[in-house]
């Protein structure tokens, strides 16, 4: 089963900071880093913000990179229409975008986004062919579960995102997020469980033995914190 590293930049980086943290991926990338991650099928999620999305996936067709790929940071709850302010899933057709985050800690405190929202979002995803990666904290896992028709379940990523880990760098003990992937293992069903909170090139490994994947905030933003946790993936 594939394996995910996903780089939250956040609301991070403008035109020329990313596209400087491109190349430099890109370049390290072909060293041979691009070949293993195919052959261990382990997949890298770029998520910049909205404008950067065209920016980020021509560099990776440009530089031919094949073990990575884009995604986005959350999308409107609502459909394409009259939603100022809001970008839709159709507004992002075509644009190579393959994945979202949806429901991060920082969306559900400072816009609001509840799980009835995050259920809208994983409709308006899957009718688009983007695959929703769900966040989850302990509080809310059974109310966010409950909010999906049940016959989404099975297409969604969930990442389990302790407030507590992230941005932080409280590393949360390996044998305590084992313990909250097994128990959304159980209320999502088997679906690919991801771990978001401080993870650095230290302690990535950890967390993929018990984890399907993770989410890189703060180590995604410097290009070399970022290649030196891919290096310790594999
Ligand atoms: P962090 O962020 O790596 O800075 O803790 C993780 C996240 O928000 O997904």
């Amino acid at each position: 089963m594939s394996r995910y590293l996903i780089a939250n930049w956040k609301s991070n980086k403008n035109r020329q900071e990313a596209q400087a943290w491109l190349q430099e991926f890109a370049r390290q990338l072909k060293g041979g880093l691009d070949a293993q991650l195919t052959e261990q099928d382990i997949l890298v999620v770029l998520t910049p913000a909205f404008p950067l999305v065209p920016l980020v996936a021509d560099a990776l067709t440009q530089h031919q990179l094949q073990a990575v790929t884009v995604g986005v940071q959350s999308l409107s709850a609502y459909p394409a229409g009259s939603y100022t302010g809001s970008v839709s899933a159709r507004n992002l057709e075509g644009l190579s975008v393959e994945y979202a985050l949806l429901g991060h800690s920082e969306d559900r405190r400072y816009l609001h986004t509840n799980s009835h929202d995050v259920a809208n979002q994983v409709e308006h995803c899957l009718q688009t062919g983007i695959v929703p990666i769900v966040c989850v904290d302990t509080p809310y896992l059974q109310e966010q579960a409950q909010a999906l028709d049940s016959v989404v379940l099975p297409e969604v990523l969930v990442a389990y995102e302790p407030l507590a880990a992230i941005g932080t760098g409280d590393e949360y003990p390996v044998a305590e997020v084992a313990e909250v992937v097994t128990r959304i293992r159980t209320v999502f069903g088997k679906v690919p469980v991801l771990y978001g909170g401080s993870v650095d090139a230290g302690n990535v490994a950890g967390f993929l033995e018990i984890a399907d994947g993770v989410l890189v905030g703060t180590d995604s933003l410097d290009v070399a914190d970022f290649t030196a946790v891919v290096r310790a993936a594999l």
